[in-house]
């Protein structure tokens, strides 16, 4: 048996369009964090037939399937019992198909000796998801042309940053982001724009990671984030993947900040929303946003590692 775990990434300059051609490489240039706390485990054996079963229950699994037919197509790996484990909810805007993918990349990797390095296992983890890419590595990680193999930006003892996750509704999202982004690529008026301008937003922040300047990493952070959804929100028919305690919360975060809590938010597809701030802000973010009315729940992340074996 192999056992491999991979932690959910959190993207600050978003991804979001896909290139029209073979091999999931994104339109837009992205930048990330990878999560602590938060974890996939993923558990492989030698099978008659793949059998793919997640959070204890047998589910066909597309996406599962054209990975692991790609990789045949390159390397020897035998039928698998693939076991897979969440401790946070699966496919509510909580990346769990970026932890999901780069541990099965990294069990795989090691069950079937193919002895890739992280890059590697990067780039064939980013034709299962594209933001998989990006938990091959811990800390700040980018995922830029012309390679689209994710790489370190920095790492996580760059800079000690906090994500507090309000958790809003955990039902699973009603439309996938592959499709999301099909259907933004075919219909938003603003595709171009977004696509055309997303390179700047990652220089800004890739040049606040480096001079530490949370200010500017924040402002970059949040505009990724509105411009995505503006995307979102005018493809038709619309993607609105917020609820109403996502615009409770994204209040909460500006009241913050007009107080001098300095935090900036980020939301996915799907109405969770993610709050960054330095260590000192981290208890008043964390009860503002508990006291937000419906946050089930508030998680709280730091910096953690890329995808590994675990014994
Ligand atoms: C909004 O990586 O899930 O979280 O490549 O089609 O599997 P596919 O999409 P996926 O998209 C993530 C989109 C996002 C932004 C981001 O993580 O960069």
């Amino acid at each position: 048996m192999t056992r491999a775990i991979a932690h959910p990434n959190i993207a600050l300059i978003k991804y979001w369009g896909k290139q029209e051609r073979a091999g999931n490489l994104p339109a837009t240039p992205s930048l990330s964090i990878t999560l602590d706390k938060l974890e996939t485990v993923t558990e492989l054996q030698d099978a008659d037939k793949d059998t793919f079963v997640i959070n204890g229950a047998e589910r066909e699994d597309a996406k599962v399937s054209g990975f692991l037919q790609r990789l045949r197509q390159q390397f020897d790996v035998p039928p698998l019992l693939i076991q897979t484990q969440n401790n946070f909810p699966t496919g509510a805007g909580l990346a769990s198909s970026a932890s999901g993918f780069a541990a099965l990349m990294c069990a795989i990797n090691e069950h079937a000796s193919l002895r890739l390095n992280p890059e590697y296992m990067s780039e064939w983890a980013r034709q299962g998801s594209a933001s998989a890419a990006r938990s091959h590595f811990g800390g700040f990680v980018s995922l830029v042309p012309p390679i689209w193999r994710a790489q370190p930006a920095a790492p996580a003892s760059h800079w000690d940053i906090r994500t507090l996750i309000a958790i809003t509704d955990t039902s699973p999202k009603s439309v996938s982001s592959t499709s999301g982004m099909n259907r933004s690529r075919e219909t938003s008026p603003y595709y171009n724009a977004w696509v055309r301008s997303s390179g700047e937003d990652f220089t800004n922040a890739s040049d606040a990671l480096s001079r530490r300047d949370f200010t500017a990493l924040g402002a970059a952070t949040e505009l990724s984030c509105l411009k995505m959804h503006s995307v979102m929100l005018t493809s038709v028919p619309t993607l609105a993947y917020w609820n109403e305690t996502t615009l409770r919360c994204m209040n909460t975060v500006r009241a913050l900040r007009a107080d001098d809590v300095e935090s900036y938010f980020t939301i996915d597809a799907g109405p969770q929303l993610k709050a960054i701030c330095e260590p000192r802000h981290e208890d008043d973010v964390a009860s503002a946003l508990l006291e937000v009315e419906g946050v089930l729940d508030v998680l709280r992340c730091g910096l953690g590692e890329g995808a590994r074996i675990s014994s």
